[in-house]
């Protein structure tokens, strides 16, 4: 099993470079922003709770976060392993899915952080606001809200899986090919270790 966690501030490329890595190494794709979008666009009561947070580009608080994370691996028990892409943002969420992984007698092998600039950053979400319909893509305010809470509240997850010697940088400019291929080295160079251990 590899269970990675693709990180990296808001637009820096995370659910693109997931949909490519599910493919080759037939993972399970877990976006906490994704589901919140599928349960507001359903009008449930998860995505009640979530929407004013999202719009204004705020952390959706962790016990909602993390219950949700954990639903939806548990939905998986065949998975060959995890992609969290925008999870975990806190050290709580960090902790938090240490100890399922610990459950579920896995662990988590790799944190991937994409670099991007905050010009390329907001660059990116603008374009991508034009056709995307999110409530928090469309104000450039909003956009630098949602990279400072990055800063503030999530880069200290960079660290805490850097304690554990997780933690790798990726440059998250380029082609998305390109980029692709920086992350897959870094993974192969992972599961080797893994396969060492093993
Ligand atoms: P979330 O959905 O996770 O949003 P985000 O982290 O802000 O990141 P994005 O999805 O905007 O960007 P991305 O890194 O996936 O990049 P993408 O591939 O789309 O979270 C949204 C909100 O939900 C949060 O603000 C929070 O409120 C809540 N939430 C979610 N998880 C939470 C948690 N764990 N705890 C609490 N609250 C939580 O690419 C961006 C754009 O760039 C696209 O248009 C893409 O086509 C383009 N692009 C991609 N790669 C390149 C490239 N190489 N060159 C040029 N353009 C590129
Ligand atoms: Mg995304």
């Amino acid at each position: 099993m590899i269970n990675l966690i693709l990180f990296g501030p808001p637009g820096s490329g995370k659910g693109t470079q997931a949909a490519h890595l599910v493919e080759k190494y037939n993972l399970v794709h877990i976006s906490t922003g994704d589901l919140f979008r599928y349960e507001m666009s359903h009008d449930t009561p998860l995505g009640q709770k979530a929407k004013d947070y999202i719009a204004k580009g705020e952390l959706v608080p962790d016990e909602v976060t993390i219950g949700m994370l954990r639903n939806k691996v548990e939905a998986h028990p065949e998975a060959a392993g995890f992609i969290f892409d925008g999870f975990p943002r806190t050290i709580p969420q960090a902790q938090a899915l240490d100890r399922l992984m610990e459950e579920e007698k896995t662990t988590i092998h790799a944190l991937l952080a994409l670099q991007v600039d905050d010009e390329e950053i907001i660059q990116r979400i603008k374009l991508r606001g034009a056709t995307s319909g999110r409530s928090d893509d469309s104000n450039e305010k909003i956009i630098q809200y949602r990279i400072d809470v990055y800063k503030s509240e999530t880069t200290p997850v960079f660290d805490y899986y850097a304690e554990q010697h997780k933690s790798h940088r990726i440059n998250g400019v380029g082609t998305v090919e390109e980029i692709f291929e920086r992350l897959c080295r870094m993974i192969d160079t992972a599961g080797e270790k893994i396969k060492t251990v093993a």
